[in-house]
């Protein structure tokens, strides 16, 4: 028999049929005041505005929303949750002076986690990483794009993505993987940068695409780290096997990632804190969703993304978590939305279709989430009570999620 929950009596629905926004578009949310939604075997089934009449023939659950809003899960299309150890005693050292680039450059930062890894097992990982999932799915996270890259030799790349395809198929959230060897170089490979990349290219992508272990490929195209033109040629090399580019981009520097990114018509760039109009302009002429990680360029106290001009120059902004040990130790996404708003002036509503729907096309799965659509899964969130969606990103540092439904499912 189905399973058909109503949920009666909601103040607001948020993101009713939303598709994918760019530019001044962002600054819509389509919604319905005083609204019932039902859910069927998992997906929307159908909405409206009260009084509620029923739908599907038999409700299995009745849920009284008392004016609560309800919103589509947050999708947070960025993120490294598997790894081993933490690395608070480098942000010790950065809180006494030194750099994110000096910290690596000791062979600390990336290298230091890829170190932990190498020596960590399998379930472990696992067990470590769905604690990490568990935790944000709980803040209501519905989808995540999950990423290796601290692995860094064929073996312990490919052990993380076998995690990652673990996590797939035991929690309900939506995750999306992404093969990122080109990270950083590892020690072995100190002086002959040319021969980690052929490794990368020859030995761990084609085991990569056989195992089909990854949806995208990534590459950190930073000074001290990957060139634009080795960006290209691992991200072309991995289009071969029909795995789509992603770019770490214009982190720490103005790298020509974003551009590298629009080159090999990446589904997103990343982090973009170095960019100027020349970047912007590139990126205008793309489909390429630009997005943003606040907790990285807050924790590491980078220089702001421009992304008020992003948006007025009409880009498709997404804005994630970057949940990882070294630069954002929170995959908070609520928070991330609340420092969207504060640190860059997203508004509220350009802001929430950040961390949704751009969200889930930045990891294209916005055909199935982001949205309160018929036929989507039925990842929801539903909120403590609140007087207006601007008070989400106003509360920050609270979880205003007071229900999560993940796949029809209250957790
Ligand atoms: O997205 N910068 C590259 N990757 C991560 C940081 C990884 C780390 O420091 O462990 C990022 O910020
Ligand atoms: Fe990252």
């Amino acid at each position: 028999m189905s399973k058909v929950t109503a949920i009666i009596n909601i103040g607001r629905l948020l993101q009713v049929e939303q598709q994918p926004v760019k530019g001044k578009m962002m600054q819509n949310v389509p919604s319905i005041e005083n609204a019932w939604l039902e859910i069927k075997d998992g997906l929307i089934y159908n909405f409206g505005k009260m009084p509620y009449e029923k739908g599907a023939s038999t409700i299995t659950d009745q849920v009284d929303a008392a004016g609560r809003y309800v919103l589509p899960c947050w999708c947070d299309s960025h993120s490294h949750i598997v790894y081993a150890g933490s690395r608070e005693g480098e942000f010790g050292d950065r809180l006494r002076g030194m750099t994110y680039e000096e910290i690596a450059k000791r062979g600390g930062g990336i290298l230091n986690s890829a170190s932990l890894l190498r020596e960590t097992g399998e379930q472990q990982l696992f067990d470590n990483a769905l604690a990490r999932l568990n935790e944000v799915m709980k803040q209501g996270t519905g989808a995540l794009e999950i990423k290796s890259g601290y692995g860094l030799n064929t073996e312990s790349e490919l052990k993380m993505l076998r995690v990652i395809r673990r996590l797939k198929s035991e929690s309900p959230v939506i995750i999306k993987s992404t093969f990122l060897g080109a990270h950083a170089v590892p020690p072995e490979y100190k002086n002959d940068k040319k021969k980690y990349i052929e490794l990368v290219v020859n030995e761990m992508l084609p085991r990569v695409a056989d195992e089909k272990l990854a949806d995208y490929c990534d590459v950190f195209c930073e000074d001290g780290y990957f060139t634009k033109d080795e960006t290209i040629y691992i991200l072309e090399s991995a289009l071969k096997y029909g795995i789509k580019p992603k770019v770490h981009a214009n982190q720490l520097n103005r790298s020509g990632g974003i551009q590298a990114g629009v080159d090999v018509k990446a589904v997103s760039v990343d982090h973009l804190e170095y960019t100027g109009e020349e970047e912007i302009d590139a990126l205008k002429s793309s489909a390429t969703i630009a997005t943003i990680l606040p907790g990285a360029q807050f924790f590491l106290q980078l220089p702001f993304p421009p992304v008020r001009k992003m948006i007025d120059a009409g880009l498709k902004v997404a804005v994630a978590s970057d949940y990882n040990p070294g630069s954002s130790p929170t995959g908070n996404m609520h928070l991330m939305m609340s420092m969207a708003c504060i640190l860059y002036k997203m508004t509220p509503e350009e802001a929430l279709n950040a961390v949704t729907i751009n969200g889930a096309a930045a990891m294209e799965a916005d055909e199935i989430t982001g949205s309160i659509s018929i036929g989507k899964r039925a990842n929801i969130i539903i909120t403590k009570p609140v007087p207006s969606l601007a008070y989400l990103p106003y509360a920050f540092g609270s979880n205003m999620a007071e229900q999560v439904m993940i796949n029809g499912e209250f957790i």
